[in-house]
């Protein structure tokens, strides 16, 4: 089950590392935000090295349907009422700013780049479209009401970005990073402070960043009870429609829509892993049902890191691990947040920018509803006596029929039938 970008995308391979060294910064994790957190160190003139445990981008980032937006879910009116104007308009503009960037960016790769507009639209209530629209007036963002898409079904509504973008990740991620210090195969096994013990040698860093999709230093910072992760499907359509946009349901479980040259990708199906699904059988059906003349030509699924408000989490990892920061909890919107979080990191590890009481704080309140929802998953599979246990922190893993995996429902770690790693926070393989 290859997603279209790795059956389509030969990525630059790096070294092993196979000596001790030392670096003004090291990166932990080749995905996105680790790929990109580089590239700006390496601007900037910094000494850095970037390690990844396997392949660069051969984690989540081969698996997103790579949408590059500011628009992420009808979000803005929810940040306003629990972080304030303020903070909402940081998010906002980080992630205005991160579309520019990839802009630039893109302008001297060859990443099929294209301007699009993105739609969140709703089925059945125009009022939560209104004050989305709202919302964007508040923070001084002119966004737009749309009363028709070009989908296959009536909306009530959509608030519409102008001049947003989509591209393939990792004919960009190739093209960005065959210049910089990277090195693959080489997984860091433990962590003394700032020093990285890996398999290929010892990295004596000043500084670390963790961008390992889900941060896997547990005794600093509670990431086991701020994070849970998700999994969603994509099944990519020839013969389908050209919608000329990205198209998002604002419902929880609806469907998204893109175009990747001649192909439609339908994504959706989302659920906290380890817990029952359809996997793509919703997609399926849709597609049937409107595009009969389609044929599928891909599918795969992904999973993202869930926040306990929205927002993610970007800064210092915790108050009690001094020079180590970590870029994670990207909500389902991982390219903009990566970059977001690569000029953030960047900014602090420069000196360039504070980022004092920031709407990313890693710091921030995490007396949210969804810490319960969090604790509970983790009490009832704890006390579960199911024999396959999670090496993380032990909590019960799920069989997952469609995926032939064991997925842990606490904090998303899955496993092949025979018991090796495929998804983090869990860092080894199953025992029995
Ligand atoms: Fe944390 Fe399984 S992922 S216990």
């Amino acid at each position: 089950m290859l997603s279209l970008w790795e059956d389509t995308t030969k990525m630059p391979a790096f070294k092993n590392l196979g000596k001790d060294i030392k670096t003004d910064v090291l990166v932990i994790g080749g995905g996105m935000a680790g790929v990109l957190c580089a590239y700006m160190l390496n601007q900037a003139g910094v000494d850095y090295t970037l390690v990844e445990a396997k392949n660069i981008c051969g984690g989540i980032t081969k698996n997103t349907t790579a949408k590059i937006t500011a628009q992420h879910g009808l979000l803005y009116h929810k940040l306003i009422s629990e972080f304030g104007a303020e903070k909402a308009k940081q998010y906002l503009d980080m992630n205005l700013n991160a579309v520019d960037k990839f802009r630039e960016l893109c302008s001297n790769i060859n990443c099929d780049f294209e301007n699009k507009d993105s739609y969140v639209y709703s089925l059945e209530s125009k009022d939560i479209i209104d004050n989305e629209l709202a919302a964007l007036r508040k923070l001084g963002y002119k966004a737009e009401f749309a009363g028709n898409i070009p989908l296959p079904f009536s909306i009530a509504g959509a608030v519409r970005f102008k001049n947003q973008a989509q591209f393939s990740p990792l004919k960009f991620a190739a093209g960005i990073s065959k210049d910089l210090n990277i090195y693959e195969n080489t997984k860091v096994q433990q962590l003394i402070g700032t020093k990285a013990v890996t398999n290929g040698g010892i990295i004596n860093a000043k500084r670390i960043i963790v961008a390992t999709h889900f941060p896997f230093l547990n005794k600093h910072g509670a990431y086991f009870l701020k994070l849970y992760q998700q999994r969603s499907y994509v099944i990519a359509l020839e013969n389908a429609q050209n919608v000329n946009g990205m198209y998002i349901d604002a419902a929880e479980g609806g469907f998204s829509f893109r175009n990747y040259k001649d192909l439609l990708f339908i994504g959706g199906g989302e659920h906290r892993t380890g817990k029952k699904s359809s996997a793509w059988h919703e997609l399926r059906e849709f597609a049937r049902m409107n595009y009969p003349d389609s044929e599928e030509k891909y599918h795969w699924a992904t999973q993202d890191c869930m926040t306990l408000d929205s927002a993610p989490y970007i800064g210092e990892y915790s108050g009690s691990s001094n020079g180590v920061y970590v870029a994670t909890g990207f909500n389902k919107w991982g390219m903009t947040s990566s970059m977001a979080a690569a000029q953030i990191l960047c900014d602090m590890i420069t000196g360039r920018k504070k980022y004092s009481n920031n709407v990313f704080s890693p710091s921030r309140t995490i007396f949210r509803p969804q810490l319960v929802v969090n604790a509970f998953e983790a009490v009832i599979n704890l006390v579960n006596f199911k024999p396959k246990r999670c090496p993380h922190l032990g909590c019960a893993l799920k069989w997952n029929p469609y995926e032939h995996s064991w997925d842990c429902p606490c904090h998303g770690s899955r496993f092949t039938a025979d018991g090796k790693l495929i998804d983090n926070p869990a860092t080894d393989d199953l025992k029995n």
